[in-house]
């Protein structure tokens, strides 16, 4: 098997840890569209004839549109920060000021804040300011090959990125695609919220999800769902055929390293 590509970001509950799990789920040759990309982790080891990649996170879309257009200005950019004395709180406070988000500067001080913060959580209140603390890690690494790595795919193939809600992207499937989702996960409480997004991810998010899948489904694409596995997932997608997987931990707050249950939900054409 071909070694596991990393994406040039951190980012807990990345599927580089399950990537051999999940790809024999994939057809080649498919119109591939990721409605949550996060840290890209699927999109850099999948092989498809096409990508859409989408995020509700803007910092995340204008950094890989940076990186997609003109990786020598991100690179200096982000090499800069990573190599002048900076306090992490001061890049976290210039990051938090603009209100127009697309820049370049915004974009290295995205990687910057990724790397130097607490196990490069992304998370940001309700007001939209990226509130993650200083990580406490000695050696920070400049992640100058996956940089590389990335925007050579996004380069040399046919990919779209688009910053709007996974409603909106879903809306894209036709015959031909493979929506892979793989949103925050819904914890066994029904309304607990999952960081990522100012609005967080609920309940009620996840049953939505599932009911554009399956309009998305029933106009001929297929659909692969990644979440927990408890009672939850398990009624809102019932339609779904469900594969288990054991996934090591990214993230153990409470120092459990046992390996935790998730599901992988699959709903194809001749299922509805
Ligand atoms: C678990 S991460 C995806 C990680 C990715 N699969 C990887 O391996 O790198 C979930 C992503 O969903 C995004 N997200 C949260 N709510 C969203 C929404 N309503 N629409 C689109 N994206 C959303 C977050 O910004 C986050 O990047």
């Amino acid at each position: 098997m071909e070694k596991t590509q990393k994406s040039f970001l951190k980012w807990p509950g990345g599927k580089g840890r399950i990537i051999d799990k999940l790809l024999p789920h994939f057809p080649e040759d498919c119109q591939f569209i990721e409605p949550f990309v996060g840290a890209g982790n699927v999109f850099i080891n999948v092989s498809a004839k096409s990508y859409i990649l989408a995020d509700s996170n803007q910092d995340l879309i204008n950094t890989y549109s940076w990186l997609k257009d003109d990786l020598v200005a991100l690179y200096n950019a982000t090499k800069e920060l990573f190599n002048t004395e900076n306090d992490f709180y001061d890049i976290r406070n210039q990051f938090n000021q603009p209100k127009f988000r697309w820049s370049l500067k915004l974009a290295a001080q995205f990687i910057y804040l990724n790397r130097h913060g607490f196990n490069g959580i992304c998370r940001y209140n309700k007001n939209g300011q990226f509130n993650v603390p200083k990580g406490n890690h000695k050696n920070i690494y400049f992640p100058e090959a996956e940089l590389v790595n990335f925007n050579g795919k996004l380069l040399f193939s046919d990919t779209t990125l688009l910053h709007c809600d996974f409603t909106k992207t879903i809306e894209l499937a036709a015959a031909g695609s493979v929506v892979y989702c793989d949103p925050p996960y819904l914890t066994k409480h029904r309304d607990s919220f999952v960081g990522y997004t100012p609005s967080g991810f609920c309940y009620s998010d996840t049953e939505l999800l599932a009911h554009c899948l399956h309009d998305a489904v029933s106009r001929g694409a297929i659909a692969i769902v990644s979440n927990c596995d408890n009672s939850s997932t398990r009624d809102i997608f019932h339609r779904f055929q469900i594969h288990e997987i054991d996934a090591p931990r990214s993230v153990a707050a409470n120092g459990n390293r046992k390996p935790a249950r998730e599901i992988i939900a699959v709903l194809t054409p001749d299922m509805i």
